[in-house]
């Protein structure tokens, strides 16, 4: 089943085609990567996908159901979570108190949200900073407190824009051990950099250069692509 898809999704910026008639089309469990150059118009993608900027034109369509023209909450309704490049944690609140609004859109009752928070704590391995404040964490944890905000929400697409950004080799191994364990309930698109996370964790790949896709196919076959390579020199 195909969980998401768009057909001709653009987006202009004062001239520039920064997304570019996108046909996407994302199978439910998939795990899917995102990758292109810089300025290739991911962020703008996935902005578009969960209806934090609108489109000049072209559609998107969640679980059959034509969700172009809804605003972001109610995407986040229907089972749509995300993470973006610019962390958006609560700063002055904790890492437990961040989690604990995400969990409160979809659970009520205090002792469900606190289960639910240490949970996805524990799933990203926060669980000894819950008390700490959010603006303490170093930025790589901030991206994991974000990743735990999308989880607890317990959604059927979860996005997440370059989330291993700032995380230590080490942390970076757990995270795609995390990415492997979430796909067994969620449905995952990855724009990422890191081309080890991209090979070992992806299903299938698609390439954005330009606004435009340049190739879609298994993390071998975009591995080899000359065309990819071409365009994404320098990058990864
Ligand atoms: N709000 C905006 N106003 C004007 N131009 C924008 C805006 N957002 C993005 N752009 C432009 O659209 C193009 C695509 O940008 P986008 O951030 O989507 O790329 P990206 O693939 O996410 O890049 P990166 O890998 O650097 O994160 C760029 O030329 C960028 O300058
Ligand atoms: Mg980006």
């Amino acid at each position: 089943m195909t969980l998401l898809s768009t057909r001709g999704l653009t987006r202009h910026f004062a001239g520039i085609r920064a997304v570019d008639g996108v046909d996407f089309d994302l199978p439910e469990g998939e795990i899917r990567a995102l990758i292109g150059p810089n300025g290739a118009g991911k962020t703008t993608f996935v902005s578009l996908l969960c209806g934090r900027i609108a489109p000049s034109a072209g559609t998107v369509a969640f679980d059959g159901r034509d969700i172009s023209h809804l605003p972001a909450h109610r995407r986040i309704n229907l089972g749509m979570a995300y993470t973006f490049q610019i962390t958006s944690v609560f700063a002055r609140l904790s890492v437990a108190e961040n989690v604990g609004l995400a969990a409160r859109r979809r659970l009520r009752g205090r002792a469900k949200v606190e289960a639910a928070v240490a949970a996805a704590l524990a799933r990203v391995g926060l669980e000894g900073r819950a008390g700490a404040l959010a603006g303490d964490l170093a930025y790589g944890h901030q991206r994991l407190l974000e990743i735990a905000m999308g989880i607890v929400q317990a959604p059927r697409l979860l996005i997440l824009d370059e989330p291993t950004q700032g995380l230590s080799d080490s942390e970076i191994a757990g995270f795609k051990a995390l990415i492997r364990e979430l796909a067994q309930s969620a449905t995952i698109l990855l724009i990422e950099h890191n081309m080890s996370v991209v090979m070992e964790t992806a299903h299938r790949v698609t390439v954005l250069n330009f606004g435009q896709v340049l190739a879609e196919g298994t993390p071998e076959e975009i591995h080899a692509d000359r065309a990819v390579q071409a365009a994404c020199l320098g990058v990864g």
